[in-house]
């Protein structure tokens, strides 16, 4: 409560007063002020803790996602929003946000999902966790490649049916990693550690980012100033790049058409990126052998069309969910709103708090 003790021996009155004050607030004599945190989820045991304790906490009601009237009317005098990717904040819904609020946390390293324009003209600080999600995307995209590539859903589904009764030559074959292109499209922090993994797996890296990552980071690491050429190498391609207004829908037949015939795709990064339709056309030509992915446009709602294709292997956007990394996510997300609220340095912001 008190982070910091007077010395006992030069200042024995000071002293004597926080040990009163300390007892006050334990006995409920004095409330201490809390700032008002809108919290629009449930998250892992120690962010809780940490959330309980330090703020005054509205959730809603009734524990179901906020609607958007019900979240504005929830930040009505609170100091700050713990939000999530399901939480879409458009510049109405800027417009109307209580002036109170100074900073909103997403607990996400991607925020396509708040206009930023908006935020930044009401002077709201908009926070995000990169850096801590790096390893666990970078994980689950090599989890997607092996998974697509070695045709891991008919796999299982052999074992678990039950059909599987004998070990055929030829059953299941799939395609390896070992010597082939991977195309990072987004050679960000996450770009970045799927090529270091993939390496492991004896892949050459080839990549497409708006700005040419220096040689010391990348190493030999082949760089295309144009994505369409990135494509025509690209055995295997990982998406690793926030949708906006430049690689919305980035894969269309045409894009999809550039890849070698019997590509790999791999998606851990946004949904609005592929054009769904007209890569099933692909899966189901075998233009693109096998794809991998996390994130789909409108999640949680999902093309049907995936599911009904046996070459692809489909998560449910768990490319952050670690204990590790879910713990350090909430914890950036809540050391953001502490120092905007405190006045101090924010350790990432994407839009400051300029008032
Ligand atoms: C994020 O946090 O934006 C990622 O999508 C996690 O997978």
């Amino acid at each position: 409560m008190i982070p910091i003790r007077t010395n006992k021996t030069f200042f024995p009155v000071l002293y004597a007063f926080e040990d009163w004050y300390c007892k006050a607030v334990e006995i409920g004599a004095i409330k201490v002020l809390k700032p008002i945190v809108v919290v629009t989820s449930h998250f892992i045991e120690g962010v809780e803790t940490r959330i309980e304790r330090e703020y005054e906490v509205r959730r809603s009601k009734n524990g179901a996602p906020f609607k958007s009237e019900e979240l504005l009317a929830a930040a009505e005098g609170a100091d700050a929003m713990l939000v999530t990717l399901a939480d879409r904040m458009d510049a109405e819904f800027f417009k109307r946000l209580s002036a109170s609020v100074k900073v909103i946390a997403t607990y996400s390293v991607g925020f396509d999902h708040i206009d930023l324009r908006a935020a930044a003209e009401r002077k709201i600080a908009i926070a995000y966790t990169p850096g801590v999600e790096t390893d666990a995307v970078a994980d689950l995209a090599m989890l997607l490649l092996l998974g697509a590539s070695r045709r891991a859903y008919e796999a299982q589904e052999l074992v678990r049916s039950g059909a599987w009764k004998s070990s055929g030559t030829t059953t299941l074959l799939g395609w390896q990693p070992t010597g082939k292109v991977l195309g990072i499209f987004g050679m960000g922090h996450i770009g970045q550690a799927v090529a270091r993994r993939a390496r492991g797996f004896g892949m050459k890296i080839h990549y497409y980012n708006p700005i040419r990552i220096p040689e010391e980071t990348v190493g030999d690491a082949v760089f295309h100033a144009d994505p369409l050429d990135l494509l025509r190498v690209s055995a295997f391609l990982s998406l690793n790049a926030p949708d906006s207004k430049e690689t919305h829908h980035f894969l269309t037949a045409k894009t999809i058409q550039l890849l070698p015939p019997g590509a790999i795709v791999v998606n851990t990064a946004r949904g609005g990126l592929i054009v769904d339709e007209e890569l099933i056309v692909a899966l189901q030509s075998g233009h693109v052998a096998a794809a991998g992915l996390d994130v789909y446009e409108g999640e949680p709602k999902l093309h049907p069309g995936y599911l009904a294709l046996k070459n692809t292997f489909l998560l449910p956007h768990i490319g952050s969910a670690t204990v590790e990394t879910r713990t350090a996510m909430g914890m950036l997300a809540l050391d953001n709103i502490d120092a905007v609220l405190n006045g101090t340095a924010a350790p990432s912001l994407v839009t400051p708090h300029t008032d």
